[in-house]
This record gives structure tokens, C-alpha cells and sequence, in this order.
């Protein structure tokens, strides 16, 4: 919405939410997100043609156009636990917008939603005996945490699906007119409805896939003394595979990968598609297994136990450049290595206050430490979780000589120069590449 106000002054963007505590944080200097080139652009509208309010209901009735994004996380209980999308906030959001519209409105699906959920947004809308039209369309969003700024202000695409109706296309054209106040035309696409919300679950589906994919080849490399980054450089240069998304690390993370997939597992099943549900289970199947390798292997390269050992954890954040620990492997990696009875030092440059969320209630031994150098000190072995770029600039032989030996390094992200590392003295374990060890 920051974009939108930035490329189009002549629309006013309110943005709504219930939670007063966030939306005094937007309209604060202190953002409740971590988003580089977020901030300049946010105080360079705030105020002229962007507004951050709890007034949801005044909102919604001076409002054209509603762009729903609220959060649609995995269901946790009932039919579909684990797997479906937890539709409440959609339904909730939904009704409010019906109860407080005097005029038409144009509602946009922004959330990520299963396949025809506009469907059911529709109904609700239409409900009762209001005379007010709704359109609904989707138009989901593509941009990445981390790289939200470039994602949104020179996008690959912008997908809008609508109905093929008279009243359907006007609306969508309503909304190509604002994207194409800085996207070129020949990037946004028009589908109907049902393809552009299946296409938003696909997109991530794919991408999670290859991750998945190479990590599971980094497997075969490590007892086969292959390199995966050879392999992926190798495979990445034909252009029908294209090399972007073939790093392997220790598994993916994030609010969305998971969670879309396990969506279209459940929508697959809900169509009785089993062999298709199975398919893209298994992309879920091999990330829970990577971070499980991820483990095994510091604890066989450590002997085969931690108990009691001091392990540096690098990065605690999902991807760098972001503060979000969502589902972040470093979570799951964590609490195992707690259960191997590690004492723990994690520092990360953003994410160390949701880490302390993350580990509440983990049994073990945590300390949360700003300096990565500090962290490390009298440490048997580092766990390089998150790619942060300050990790490259460390000096390895001060951090080396601090610690326990024999020190391990562990690079979940193959981010170091490993012939390096072993020159100082580690034993350096990469992922998916033969270890170099002195041992
Ligand atoms: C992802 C998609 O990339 C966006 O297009 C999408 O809009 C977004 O989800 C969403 O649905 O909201 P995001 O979760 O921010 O974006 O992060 P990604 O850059 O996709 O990374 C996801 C995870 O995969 C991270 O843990 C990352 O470290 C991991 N990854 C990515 C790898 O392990 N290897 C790679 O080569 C690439």
C-alpha cells in the first residue's frame, strides 16, 4: 500500500487493521517491521496520501476499493487441521465490509486464499437484503520478504483475476489503471478468477520445489563427494531450468512455502487428487528432513553428543534482511539441538526478539547475544543458520582462537570460504560438499 500511495498521488490509501497497537507502531517512528527501504518511503507519504487507522468501519464505507489482506494461517483444530487454510479473519473481514458499505465497492483478495474462495467471499457479500454491488477480484502478490521494495516497485507481473462479466472487467481495469502508473503494460496479466488464486499457490508451490529438489540432491553429494553448488551452477546454466532458487540451506522457511503447500495438499485431497497431494507433500516431507540432516550432522561430526557443549547459532531469521522468524528452520533446528542438550548463544542482527518468542518454553540453555564474535566465545562450534552478509565480514581467526577446540563450523548456507576456514583451524562442515576436518 506504501508503493501504491508513492506511485499514485492521486489516490488515498487508509490502511485498517485491529490490532491499535500496530497501527500506532505505522504511524510511529518505529515500524513494527524490518523492511529495507521501507521506512523513507512510508514517511515520504504518511500524512499526504497515506493513513494508518483503526477506524475500520468508517474506512470501509468512504472506501472504492478494498484490498483484503488479512492472515490466513493454517487451520489448527477441526476438520482440515494442519492443513487447510484457516478462513475465519477472510470470513470476518467479510461481513464487516458488508454491514458498513452505503456505496458499490470493488473488493480485492490481496490474502492468499485456496481456489474459490472468492466464491464464498461473494456469497457473503451479496448476503441479506443490501442493495450494494460487489466485485471481487484477486490479485495475489508475488513480492518477497527482504527484497519487498524492488519486488513491488519494478515487478515481474501483476496477476488480476476477475469474472468475465461486463461489471467484472470494469473492475479489473479500475485496478490495472493503478499498477499502471509505474508497471508496464505488457506485465500485468488478466485470468479469471479461479486461475489467478490457484496461480498464487502454485508460484510458491514451484519455487519451494526447487529448493526441496536441491536439497535433496545435496544429500546424494555429501556421500558422494559431488559439490551441490557445482551441481546447481551446472544444472542452473540451461536456460529451461534457469538458476535462480537452487541454493541449498538448511530447508526453507517463511510464512508462505509451507503453508501454500500444505493448501493445495489439502485442496488436492478435498478433489480426491491423491497421487497430486502426495506429489507436493513430499516437498514438505523432504524440508522437515533437511533440517533434520542438518542436526544429525553437527551431532555425528561432534562425537555424537552435545550434551553440555557451547554451539554459536548465526542467524536466527528466515532469510537475511528481514527480522521474521516465521517458520523459520532456525526454529526447528533450536529446539532439537536443545533436546540434545546444547547450550545455546544465538545472535542475529533483527530477529532476536521474535527468536525469544520462538524458544519461550524450550527446556535448555539460551542466551540471545548481539555481537556474532561474543556469541562465538568459548564455543565447540558454530551453526551458520541465516546467509546475513556481516557474517562474511568476521574475523574467523579472532572468533577461532576464542573458542573450544576442536572448533566446528557448520554452514547450513554455504556462505563462507571454506578453505579458509580450514587454514585457520576449523573443521568445516558446508552443506551438501565433502567436509575439511583435521580430525
Ligand atoms: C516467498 C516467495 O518467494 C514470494 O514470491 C511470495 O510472494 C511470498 O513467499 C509470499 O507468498 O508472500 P518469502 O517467503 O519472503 O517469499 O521468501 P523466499 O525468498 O521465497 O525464501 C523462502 C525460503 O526459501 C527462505 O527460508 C530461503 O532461505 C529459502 N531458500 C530460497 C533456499 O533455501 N534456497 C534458495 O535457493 C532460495
Amino acid at each position: 500500500m506504501t508503493i501504491i500511495a508513492n506511485k499514485c498521488p492521486d489516490y488515498k490509501v487508509t490502511v485498517v487493521d485491529i490490532s491499535e497497537e500496530k497501527i500506532n507502531a505505522w504511524n510511529s517512528d518505529k515500524l513494527p517491521i524490518f523492511e529495507p527501504g521501507l521506512k523513507e518511503r512510508v514517511l515520504s507519504a504518511r500524512g499526504k496520501n497515506l493513513f494508518f487507522s483503526t477506524e475500520i468501519d468508517r474506512c470501509i464505507d468512504e472506501a472504492d476499493i478494498i484490498f483484503v489482506s488479512v492472515n490466513t494461517p493454517t487451520k489448527t483444530f477441526g476438520e482440515g487441521a494442519g492443513k487447510a487454510v484457516d478462513l475465519q479473519f477472510i470470513e470476518q473481514t467479510a461481513r464487516r465490509i458488508k454491514e458498513n458499505s452505503k456505496s458499490n465497492k470493488i473488493v480485492v483478495e490481496k490474502s492468499t486464499l485456496p481456489v474459490r474462495a472468492a466464491e464464498t467471499l461473494k456469497t457473503i457479500l451479496h448476503s441479506g437484503n443490501n442493495s450494494v454491488q460487489f466485485e471481487v477480484l484477486s490479485n495475489p502478490e508475488f513480492m518477497a520478504e527482504g527484497t519487498g521494495i524492488s519486488d513491488m516497485e519494478d515487478p515481474d507481473r501483476i496477476l488480476i483475476g476477475s469474472m468475465d462479466t461486463p461489471s467484472g472487467i470494469a473492475a479489473r481495469d479500475i485496478l490495472m489503471d493503478i499498477y499502471l502508473h509505474w508497471v508496464p503494460g505488457e506485465r500485468l496479466i488478466t485470468t479469471n478468477l479461479w486461475s489467478s488464486e490457484i496461480s498464487k499457490l502454485v508460484a510458491n508451490a514451484f519455487l519451494a520445489q526447487r529448493v526441496s529438489s536441491i536439497n535433496s540432491i545435496a544429500s546424494l553429494c555429501e556421500v558422494t563427494e559431488a559439490d551441490v553448488t557445482e551441481v546447481s551452477r551446472a544444472i542452473g546454466m540451461d536456460s529451461r531450468i534457469g538458476s535462480r532458487f537452487l541454493n541449498a540451506g538448511p530447508g526453507f522457511g517463511g510464512s508462505c512455502f509451507r503453508k501454500d503447500i500444505l493448501n493445495l495438499v489439502y485442496l488436492c485431497e478435498h478433489y480426491q487428487l491423491n497421487e497430486v497431494a502426495a506429489f507436493w507433500e513430499q516437498v514438505v516431507s523432504i524440508n522437515d528432513y533437511q533440517m533434520e540432516r542438518y542436526v544429525r550432522r553437527i551431532l555425528q561430526a561432534m562425537f555424537n553428543t552435545l550434551t553440555g557443549k557451547k554451539l554459536a547459532v548465526f542467524g536466527f531469521a528466515f532469510k537475511p534482511d528481514t527480522g521474521d522468524t516465521r517458520d523459520a528452520p532456525a526454529i526447528y533446528i533450536c529446539k532439537r539441538l536443545l533436546d540434545e542438550k546444547a547450550c545455546l548463544k544465538i545472535t542475529d542482527p533483527y530477529a532476536l526478539d521474535n527468536a525469544r518468542k520462538d524458544l519461550q518454553g524450550a527446556e535448555g540453555k539460551v542466551d540471545f547475544i548481539e555481537d556474532p564474535c561474543q556469541a562465538a566465545e568459548g564455543a565447540h562450534g558454530i551453526a551458520l543458520i541465516t546467509e546475513w552478509s556481516l557474517y562474511k565480514q568476521l574475523d574467523y581467526q579472532k572468533i577461532f582462537d576464542t573458542m573450544e577446540k576442536p572448533a566446528f563450523i557448520f554452514d547450513g548456507r554455504n556462505h563462507l570460504d571454506h578453505q579458509a576456514l580450514y587454514e585457520i583451524g576449523f573443521n568445516v562442515y558446508p552443506v551438501g560438499k565433502p567436509a575439511l576436518t583435521h580430525l
